[in-house]
């Protein structure tokens, strides 16, 4: 998919309005920390990877426009929870100095690298899928989350590359939908063959041999090997377990998080109950309906038959693979 979901013209940053996806392509304009802050809590952008990225570029703005570089990293840090990309970009950024050319460079090194490690990623996890393959895969882990390819769709796309045979099937994922209106919208733009799945359809799928493997992203993998991503992951890997179906996650290594000891102290976001009740301002329920809203969950290790980075297929017990890997290093930029 051609790149059109982060435009950054070296001063200010647009961002492609992903709530508004698949019905249209508008942009949102972000000038300083406080924007993006508010677009990464907005879900105008939305993904680990994407967010972190957005995070680095608003506060590259703020120093261009001579801003409180603190102030803005607390905005940022608060904006959203689990994804631990968005704490790893800030302070990536910040360990950077307080230059503005400097940061500009950062942010920029930043995002490059994401794309380099979303192939290497690819690259490695196509060698995990048979041909012909049907892959099931939860929410949007592709290029709208990401600097560009993606993470999970990224190993599907250079399966795909590589010449063999794929089908994938999108799970729906309710309540907000970025796999029928991300993943769908982003493989058919690309011609793979994809299909949308109600979530609760996937055991039944999987139970009549017609799933050969999951692949999906991470928010934040605990040094466990514990994994946080978005809600209804954990369902499919007890079901993946239950009929002996290789259940992969693909994230670079800014998704590691060696701070976190396990999946139990990773923060879950919990969002409002009106994504559940309510679809585009269409009423689901009776009026006044309470619902709970987890946006994560925490698959354990133990469930996860693979983890793919960008440094390699990394296999249990991951408590030392994941010792062995390192994000990027924040003094190897590109400038
Ligand atoms: O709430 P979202 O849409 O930001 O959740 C995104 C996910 O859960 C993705 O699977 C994860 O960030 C990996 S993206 C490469």
């Amino acid at each position: 998919m051609e790149r059109i979901h982060i435009d950054w013209d070296g001063r200010r940053l647009r961002l492609l309005d992903q709530r508004a996806l698949p019905d249209r392509e508008r942009y949102v304009e972000c000038r300083n920390a406080r924007d993006a802050a508010e677009a990464i809590r907005q879900m105008v952008v939305r993904g680990a990877p994407a967010i972190g990225i957005t995070a680095a570029y608003g506060l590259a703005m703020e120093a261009m426009a001579g801003g409180d570089l603190d102030a803005a990293a607390a905005l940022l840090r608060s904006s959203r929870p689990t994804a631990v990309n968005l704490f790893w970009a800030v302070d990536r950024m910040l360990a950077a100095g307080r230059d503005p050319e400097r940061l500009r460079r950062e942010a920029e090194a930043i995002d490059a690298e994401d794309l380099e490690m979303c192939r290497a990623i690819g690259r490695a996890g196509a060698t995990l899928l048979p041909d012909p393959v049907t892959v099931l895969t939860h929410c949007n882990a592709g290029g709208l989350a990401t600097a560009g390819y993606g993470t999970a769709l990224g190993v599907i796309r250079a399966a795909v590359e590589a010449g063999k045979s794929v089908r994938v099937l999108a799970d729906e994922t309710r309540p907000y939908l970025q796999g029928a209106r991300l993943t769908a919208y982003e493989l058919m733009k690309d011609g793979i063959d994809v299909t949308i799945l109600p979530d609760a359809a996937a055991g039944h799928l999987m139970a009549r041999g017609e799933v050969q493997a999951i692949v999906v992203g991470a928010d934040r993998i605990a040094a466990n090997g514990d994994v946080a991503n978005k809600i209804g992951t954990y369902t499919l890997a007890v079901l993946a377990e239950a009929h002996a179906i290789p259940f992969y996650v693909a994230a670079p290594t800014s998704t590691i998080d060696l701070g976190t000891p396990a999946g139990d102290e990773i923060p879950i976001e919990e969002r409002p109950a009106e994504e559940v009740t309510t679809l585009r301002g269409v009423a689901l329920a009776p009026p006044g309906a309470s619902a709970r809203n987890p946006a994560f969950d925490v698959t354990p290790a133990r469930l996860v038959t693979a983890i793919i980075t960008e440094c390699g297929v990394l296999r249990p017990p991951y408590g030392p693979a994941l010792q062995s890997v390192r994000p990027p290093n924040a003094l190897k930029s590109l400038g």
